[in-house]
């Protein structure tokens, strides 16, 4: 049959992520076209998988204008250009990998939903939690039985402060009118993990509080500069961008300073330091997004559970989560390597170890995320060759679901009410 063939949509950050797949299994994927606006990226990407001029684009609408080339599109574009690619090559015939979110309004989210339906075609968001080994044994104990009914979680997402500063301040997520709200753009990952171990209840309603405390002009330090390059007081700020020169000169080239420039050098950073986003001040207020927020969830079975984001933390969205059920207790580091659980009857702790699960995706160039990336990549290309959408974690439905309740959970915040979920999409 040969491998499935599929077009990348997007060559950043994660467009080549997903596309090394063709890398590592030669045999089950190969990338036929790109899209790619930004020369250097697309160069870069059309040199890696050996694309011919013909397979070459700058915009995604070019390949949905030809006659149907791959059975697979990577729609790894920015948040807020997700809907008509989508829409475009799913009417087209195309199975769908679609990065989170899938949309910035619930109203879109449901029409991704019923075009990929209408058209017959697979859809995976890539919420890519859902498929770490972690997340899985979590899931099949809870399943299982074996911690008796669940009455709560806790779920912690540190999202790290430099990387918070990156992503959330200077970089692509620090605004909701040229990306979303955090909840959305970070959390919904976590949001989703909830969504799949809660999936045996309905949460009924939510809540929701959060702010943008510390990032903002009122906390910057007397005497700092617009720019971290100018400034005076630099060497006392965590978040000074002279950062992203010190890891250069150490030899970095990966992220996060490949997101500054396709092929960093002192010299180009530097540029990119004194005229871009990423040399700007923290405290110069262009963004609007949340720095730390709290959710409530409220399920029909009588469990509660809580979920916390925050920027400044030590850890770098390595989660951490506590499952208390009626016969026992679940605990969870992200970064480790197994699952703690307590027994209630016979009082005995079990480490459950991951190590052989982790193992598989070691030796992928996918190692993003804990190697979920090279999980989700996996479900999806057996899901396409088998043509069989069950096969996905992260269909249609589940990514609604999660989608939805993470812009009930805003609605809450921003309308400072507790929200019923009567129109969930059960
Ligand atoms: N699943 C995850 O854990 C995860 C992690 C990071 C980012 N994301 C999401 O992935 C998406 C991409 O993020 P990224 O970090 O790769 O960003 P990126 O900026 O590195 O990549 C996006 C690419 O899309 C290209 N693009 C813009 N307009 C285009 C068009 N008309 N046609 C074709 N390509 C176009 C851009 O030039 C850019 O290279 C975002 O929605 C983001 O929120 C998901």
């Amino acid at each position: 049959m040969g491998p499935l063939k599929a077009v990348v949509i997007g060559a950043g950050n994660r467009g080549n992520n997903y596309s090394d797949f063709a890398l590592d299994e030669p045999d089950r994927l190969l990338v036929v076209a790109v899209a790619e606006p930004r020369t250097r990226f697309r160069e870069k990407f059309a040199m890696k998988f050996s694309l011919a001029p013909n397979q070459v684009y700058k915009d995604w609408k070019e390949i949905a204008a030809l006659d149907k080339m791959a059975d697979i599109a990577i729609i790894t574009t920015p948040d807020q250009l997700h809907v008509a690619p989508c829409l475009a090559f799913a009417k087209g015939g195309y199975h769908i990998l679609l990065e989170k979110p899938m949309a910035v309004s619930y109203e879109d989210c449901k029409t991704i939903f019923s075009t990929c339906e209408s058209c017959g075609v697979i859809l995976a968001v890539c919420h890519v939690l859902r498929y770490t080994p972690q997340a899985r044994k979590i899931k099949e104990l809870i399943d299982s039985g074996v911690i008796g009914e669940v009455m709560n979680i806790q779920l912690l997402e540190p999202i790290g402060a430099k990387h918070f500063a990156h992503s959330f301040v200077r970089g692509n997520w620090r605004h909701r009118g040229t990306s979303a709200f955090s909840l959305l753009t970070k959390s919904c990952h976590d949001i989703d993990l909830i969504s799949c171990f809660m999936s045996r209840s309905k949460c009924i309603q939510v809540s929701s509080f959060g702010s943008l405390q510390h990032f903002k002009p009122a906390n910057k330090p007397t005497g700092a500069a617009s720019r971290c390059l100018d400034c005076f007081v630099k060497s006392k700020c965590p978040y000074s961008a002279q950062m992203y020169l010190d890891l250069v000169q150490a030899g970095h080239t990966g992220w996060p300073v490949k997101v500054l420039h396709a092929e960093p050098d002192i010299e180009n950073i530097t540029e990119a330091l004194r005229v871009g986003p990423y040399g700007q001040c923290v405290y110069e207020g262009l963004n609007d997004v949340c720095d730390n927020q709290v959710v409530n969830m409220q399920f029909e079975n009588g469990a509660s559970v809580s979920f916390t984001m925050v920027a400044g933390t030590e850890k770098v969205c390595q989660r951490h989560v506590r499952v208390f059920g009626s016969k026992g207790e679940l605990s969870c580091d992200f970064d480790s390597d197994h699952v703690r659980m307590f027994d209630f009857l016979s009082e005995e702790r079990t480490k459950i170890s991951l190590l052989e699960k982790m193992t598989c995706a070691k030796n992928s160039r996918l190692s993003g995320h804990g190697g979920a990336d090279y999980f989700m990549m996996e479900s999806f290309v057996k899901a396409v060759e088998n043509k069989e959408q069950s096969l996905v974690l992260t269909g249609p439905k589940e990514s609604l679901l999660s989608h939805y309740l993470c812009f009930m959970a805003e609605k809450s915040r921003t309308e400072n009410k507790v929200i019923q979920l009567t129109d969930a999409p059960y």
